[in-house]
Parts: structure tokens; sequence; C-alpha cells
């Protein structure tokens, strides 16, 4: 086997153009600004991070729906960057998607059945006996039946749902899934299952996923490597247990300290340490330096001027930030130390 990645992003840059303010001149609104991240096949790379971070224009870079505007995208071998968004079907065949909620853009008159066998009418020979048998076979596989083909979109559950949104990105049985917040608009309980059930697929059918979400937390698991985005950069990446157990990065933390913890003593430490941060503030005067200065209670003269590069972190994978750049320092690793325990 080939160690080449299943993908391989590099410097990968996203720009919007668009009018602000009063201005009449279109003004560039650089979305990801040159983010690095490789996935192996059947593995999965959490991409995590707030609103805003351009998660999603990653994941729409890699379909195709929006153009690299620098920076290579390459998927087995293939330089997706280079075709600009018109992937030939062999491509699209092997990559598929899973959105939030898919079924918002569908036509509430097609039928379960319609959906599911989309991908096999487009991109294989079967005949319309075929594809239903194969509809039925995957939405058993999602643990739904085929006495559901016939019903329309509206007469299930969000859950139910998006495990027909999953059948149907599965039916090709494709390289990659790119699952861009597939469990966000769903509850707890629902949340789980719908993960498990990713789990399940993955590991039966050898397929890789791209997923995206706000919750670590939730996707730590299913995850073998996170990657950590905050206004358009990979401000960390690494193993998932690293990451989630020992983050470098004093974002990652920040994200993590989102998560509700059922221990009140941990809970309790972690709002007095909130209390000693800064308040969060809004991301501005970017264009130099780190990214997460202004909100980063660490953050010293260099942040302001220099940008960190991502360095190595003890246990995997790299983070961007000043306190990884002597690992002998002790300030430094109480910092650290404080930063992953509490
Ligand atoms: N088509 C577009 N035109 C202009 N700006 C856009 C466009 N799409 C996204 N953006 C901007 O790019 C930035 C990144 O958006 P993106 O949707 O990639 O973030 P995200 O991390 O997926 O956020 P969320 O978690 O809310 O889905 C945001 O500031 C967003 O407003
Ligand atoms: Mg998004």
């Amino acid at each position: 086997m080939s160690d080449q990645p299943l993908l391989d992003i590099r410097e990968l840059q996203v720009t919007y153009w668009g009018r602000s303010g009063l201005s009449m001149r279109r003004q560039p609104f650089h979305a990801v600004k040159g983010a690095t991240l490789t996935l192996k096949a059947g593995e999965t790379l959490g991409l995590v991070g707030e609103s805003g971070s351009g998660k999603s224009s990653i994941a729409n870079a890699v379909l195709g729906l929006v153009p690299a505007s620098a920076g290579s995208i390459r998927f087995d071998g293939v330089d997706l960057s280079a075709m600009k968004t018109h992937y030939p079907g062999e491509v699209r065949k092997q990559i598929q998607a899973v959105f939030q909620d898919p079924f918002s853009s569908l036509n509430p008159s097609m039928t379960v059945e319609d959906i599911v066998s989309e991908p096999l009418r487009v991109h294989t020979g079967m005949n319309r006996a075929e594809r239903r048998a194969r509809a039925a076979e995957l939405l058993e596989m999602v643990s739904l039946s085929a006495e559901h083909l016939s019903r329309h979109p509206h007469q299930f559950s969000g859950g139910q749902r998006q495990r027909i949104a999953i059948a149907s990105a599965l039916a090709l049985e494709p390289k990659l899934v790119v699952l861009d917040e597939p469990v966000s608009a769903l509850d707890v309980s629902t949340q789980n299952q719908i993960i498990n059930l990713l789990y399940e697929r993955r590991d039966a059918l050898g397929i890789a996923y791209l997923l995206i979400a706000h919750d670590l937390a939730l996707v730590h698991h299913i995850s073998n490597r996170i990657a950590v985005m905050y206004l358009g950069h990979i401000v960390e990446e690494g193993p998932s247990d690293r990451v989630y157990s020992a983050p470098a990065h004093p974002y990652t933390k920040a994200l993590l300290d989102a998560v509700p913890l059922l221990d009140p003593e941990k809970q309790r430490l972690r709002r007095a340490a909130r209390k000693r941060a800064p308040p969060n503030e809004t991301p501005r005067d970017v264009s130099s330096g780190c990214p997460y200065k202004n909100r980063c209670r660490w953050a010293m003269a260099r942040c302001h001027s220099e940008a960190p590069p991502m360095f190595a972190v003890e246990g995997g994978g790299a983070a961007s930030c000043f306190l990884l750049t002597d690992p002998g320092n002790t300030a430094n690793n109480d910092k650290l130390k404080e930063s992953a325990t509490q």
C-alpha cells in the first residue's frame, strides 16, 4: 500500500469577492488563509472551530463547490485544484457529501427512493429495478427499511433524514465522504447514534471522512486526527487523543473549555479560570502576528508582530503558538500544563 495520502491539501486559500459597506468596488475576503491538511484512506479527520472560521469553505473547495484561489488539493493523486470546480464523473463518484440539513434544498415531492438512488442513476448503468433493490439495501444499512422508500422527507425526523442522507452518500461506496456538521441540528442522543452509525459504516466499507463539527468532544472518538481552525488558519493539528487530552494551542483549549464538564469540581475550577482570562474580544487587527492574539491570555509582544509557524507538539502533530518554541522553558511548560489540565 502506498503511503500517499488520499486527500492532500497544501496551503489552500479560499477567497470570496463581495462589496462591503458603501464601497462599489468588490473586495476580497480571505476565508481560508493557507490551510495544509492530509487524510489517509479509511481514516477520519475531524475539522473543528467556531462559526466563520472557514471549515465549510475547505469542505466546499474539496467538493468543487468553490474554487481554490491558491494552493492545491490532490485527491487520490489527482490535482483537483487545477480543475477548478469541474470535476470529472469518476472523481465526483468517489467524493460524496452530507450536510447539516441536506433536505432543505430538495424538492419535497421527491421520495426517499429518488433521493437514495439518485447517485446510482447518475453514475451507474443500473436500471430502475436494480436501483430500487440497492436503495432498499442501503436503507437497511442505516437501520431504516424498504417500507420507507415511497415516503417523502417531511415524514421523517431529523435523525432519520440524516440516515437517509448517509445512505445516499454511501450508495456508490466512495473513497471520501465530506460531512459538514452532519449532527449539529440533532438532539444529543440522536447525535451519538448518527456518529456511531458513521463509525460502523466507515470501518465496514473503509471510507475516509472529512468530518466538520463545532464540538471537539463529540467527534474525537471517531476521528483519527483533529485539525482546529481559527479565522481561516489551521492553528493545531494532531492525533485525536493527543489534541483532546493535551491541547497545545490556547484556542483548542478554549474550545474544549466550552464543552460542559460533568464533574462539578472541574466545572468550578474552569469558571474561576475563565474569570481570570481576558474577555472574548471580537476578532480585529488580524493583519499581522498571531490570528488569536486578541483573545489569548498568554499573548506576548512577539505574538503581535510575528505570525507563529507550526511547531511540533510532544505526542504528535503541531500547533502554531510561540509558547511551544522553547520546550525547556519552565514558565512555558507551566502555562501549557495549566492549559492542558484546567
Ligand atoms: N459565498 C460567500 N461569500 C462571501 N463570504 C463568504 C461566503 N461563504 C462564506 N463566507 C465567509 O467566509 C467565512 C468562513 O465561512 P465558512 O462558512 O467557511 O465558515 P464555517 O467555519 O463553516 O462556519 P459555520 O460553523 O458557521 O458553518 C465567514 O466569515 C463567512 O461569512
Ligand atoms: Mg460551515
